[in-house]
């Protein structure tokens, strides 16, 4: 079986799908690796550290061509992919709801598509998931950003001088992100906060050393539907909700927003005013700012600037620490191969009942096969 590595093409994209450490386990299987030049290079990894670990280096074309399973972190177009045989497969981040005609491009193509951030979230599938280990990393990129924006420490300090308060973090939305944030922000001496729907999250915001600010006595409080994600919520709870923000964001320094509810847009938590009652000099990041952002005026891609308080609304958090977010997605693949390779055929062979293949596969067959994306 041949799998090709490809060298990412979106814009300020620097993860890689594959590293010298998953090059060898995969030539381990029987496969045979074959990686696009140039594919490591924002990720630290040159093609030399490839060859070194037994793939082929060469261009787009040649490393496509006879290639069964095509490995990439951001999906390509089907139109750039030349070569590509009818019934390969490629495994990438494919976000098919954001870009529809991309995945019926792959459909009309023959390729069989799997997209990696579908990845069921069960035991069998953690060691494949790449929305935590990718959000694990931004959430803690998120505190680094906003410490680096910040005028002031984030510690206690006491001088000679005199003593500088610690900072004061709020944390909303605690997922895989969102406790990271927390854990990161408290190693830096932050004084932290944190709140979500869930109420799960609540013990596991307390065991992080952190307060949990929740909404209590208001109906349908639990917030949590399929899968431990969140739902949306009454209006009687967000109306709540907002009150509570309100009283306790006026006196917070740094924000953290990370909330996020699967297959809608992210929920707006902060408001203009709420952004006014601030201090000025206050920094706030938005995790959620590339699904229609948790708070107003934040912007992807941009620091906004409003009422004397910094919006960060950077994309692709875990891109900017491209070498550790290419080990741990480059393994989430490994694992996700490994987990349905044949020994004896030294392929992989996937199974159409399996609940992974059938989360994860969204074309084959010159059709688009995923129940959501049919339904959509
Ligand atoms: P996510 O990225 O979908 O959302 C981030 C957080 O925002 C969630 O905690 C969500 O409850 C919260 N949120 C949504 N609306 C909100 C609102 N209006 N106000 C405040 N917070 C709001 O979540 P993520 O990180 O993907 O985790 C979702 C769940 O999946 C968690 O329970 C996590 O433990 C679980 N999980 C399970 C895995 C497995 O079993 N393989 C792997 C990873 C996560």
């Amino acid at each position: 079986m041949k799998i090709a590595v490809l060298r990412e093409t979106a814009e300020a994209e620097n993860r890689v799908a594959a590293t010298p450490e998953t090059v060898k386990k995969f030539i381990a299987l029987g496969a045979e690796l074959a990686v696009e030049a140039g594919a490591g290079a924002g990720a630290g990894i040159s093609d030399a550290d490839y060859t070194a670990a037994g793939a082929t280096v060469a261009d787009r074309a040649a490393v496509i061509s006879g290639a069964d399973l095509l490995m990439g972190v951001q999906a390509p177009a089907a139109g750039d992919l030349p070569g590509i045989r009818s019934g390969a497969m490629l495994a990438a981040i494919m976000q098919p709801f954001a870009a529809p005609e991309r995945i019926k491009g792959y459909a009309d193509a023959g390729i069989t598509a799997l997209s990696m951030e579908f990845m069921p979230r069960i035991t069998r599938a953690q060691s494949m998931d790449v929305l935590s280990s990718q959000s694990n990393l931004a959430g803690y990129k998120a505190v680094i950003d906003a410490a680096e924006a910040y005028g002031r420490a984030f510690p206690m300090m006491m001088t000679a001088a005199g003593t500088i308060s610690a900072a004061r973090a709020f944390i909303m939305g605690v997922g895989v992100a969102g406790l990271q944030a927390i854990a990161t922000a408290r190693r830096l001496g932050a004084l932290v906060s944190a709140t979500d729907v869930r109420s799960a999250t609540k013990e596991q915001i307390e065991s992080l050393g952190a307060k949990a600010i929740f909404v209590s006595d208001v109906k349908g409080i639990e917030g949590e539907g399929s899968g431990g994600y969140a739902t949306e919520m009454s209006d009687e709870y967000k109306a709540a909700q907002a009150a509570l923000v309100s009283s306790h964001i006026a006196k917070q320094d740094i924000v953290i927003t990370t909330a996020l509810i699967p297959g809608r847009p992210a929920p707006r938590l902060i408001s203009d005013a709420q952004l006014r009652s601030m201090r000025p000099g206050s920094v706030l990041v938005d995790l959620a700012v590339e699904s229609g952002g948790n708070i107003e005026h934040s912007r992807p891609g941009e620091v906004v600037e409003v009422h004397g308080v910094k919006i960060i609304g950077h994309k692709n958090l875990a891109g900017r620490m491209a070498s550790d977010a290419s080990a741990l997605y480059s393994r989430n693949l490994y694992n996700f191969i490994n987990a349905f390779w044949d020994k004896d055929a030294k392929t992989v062979a996937f199974p159409g009942d399996d609940e992974i293949v059938v989360g994860v596969k969204l074309t084959e067959g010159g059709a688009v096969v995923h129940e959501r994306l049919k339904a959509a």
